[in-house]
């Protein structure tokens, strides 16, 4: 097997009393659709924080791109081509959607901000990274939001402007964190279907947290992490975490009749 894109060891994080990630271990392979799935407050995001170096792990090894990232500062990791996204979408609102997208994300990596306020002229690389931006809303197949402004769109609309943000520089490896987290049905589906698009045709890894396992199990995933109160219950592709005994009983109730995030809609 290839080396996985990511490779998360026995990563422990402690709050104080609280271990809020047990020893979780887990891989990304290239070019693999992954999902990231557990009740709220199960640790999904600061497992995120962590590989993405926002957060320093109490105890394990991350590593991307076969590098040894558990040391590494946000930027450094980003360098490797990795980019997350956040919980909380938020935008640029008085700016348009091409003009969001051409702003490096929040706490990422700007390499000569001063020099780009004292040199605001158009450059070929500027002129390429306009020209990526407009094929990132191909991509997502929303172009004609490229004028909008930011206030002007919708929840769901704002997300799909952050998931364009985070492809922006052509990252290797994609961490999305609830990205259809509050958005409606069709425009839910429309996400994950671009997406698995999208691994398929650049042969990109997207990792992506979910917390609703009726939905995620319908969306073409390759394989899914299943995580329960800060530990991994199982790892496995859609089909078999369906017919796990110790999944079914965690979510007893929740699979089958869970519509609040939308995914229920054709
Ligand atoms: N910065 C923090 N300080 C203290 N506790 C935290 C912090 N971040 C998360 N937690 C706690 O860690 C647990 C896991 O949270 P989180 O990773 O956000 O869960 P999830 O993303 O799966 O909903 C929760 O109990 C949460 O309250
Ligand atoms: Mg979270």
């Amino acid at each position: 097997m290839s080396e996985p894109v990511l490779k998360v060891e026995n990563l422990r994080k402690e709050f104080g009393g609280l271990v809020a990630v047990k020893d979780v271990s887990f891989e990304v392979g290239p070019g693999e659709f992954v999902g990231l799935i557990g009740p709220n407050g199960c640790g999904k995001s600061t497992t995120f924080n962590c590989i993405s170096g926002l957060l320093q792990q109490t105890s394990g090894k991350v590593a991307v791109f076969g590098e040894d990232a558990s040391e590494m500062r946000p930027d450094e990791i980003q360098n490797l081509g990795f980019t997350r996204t956040f919980q909380h979408t938020r935008l640029w609102r008085q700016m348009t959607v091409i003009e969001n997208l051409l702003v490096p994300p929040r706490q990422q990596f700007q390499p000569q901000p001063l020099k780009a306020i004292l040199w605001p002229f158009t450059r070929p690389a500027e002129e390429a990274r306009l020209a990526r931006a407009y094929e990132v809303l191909d991509q997502l197949e929303v172009p004609h939001m490229a004028h909008n402004l930011a206030s002007e769109l919708s929840g769901g609309q704002s997300k799909l402007v952050d998931i364009g943000r985070s492809m922006m520089g052509d990252p290797q490896l994609l961490l999305l964190d609830e990205p259809v987290a509050g958005v409606a049905g069709p425009l839910a589906l429309k996400i994950f279907n671009n997406l698995r698009k999208i691994v398929d045709e650049t042969g990109i890894s997207v990792l992506i947290i979910e917390h609703n396992m009726d939905f995620i199990l319908r969306q073409g995933v390759d394989r899914i992490v299943v995580m329960k109160e800060g530990e991994i219950l199982m790892v496995g592709t859609p089909d078999e975490v369906r017919s796990n005994r110790a999944v079914i009983e965690a979510y007893l109730g929740a699979v089958g009749d869970e519509s609040e995030e939308g995914g229920e809609e054709e």
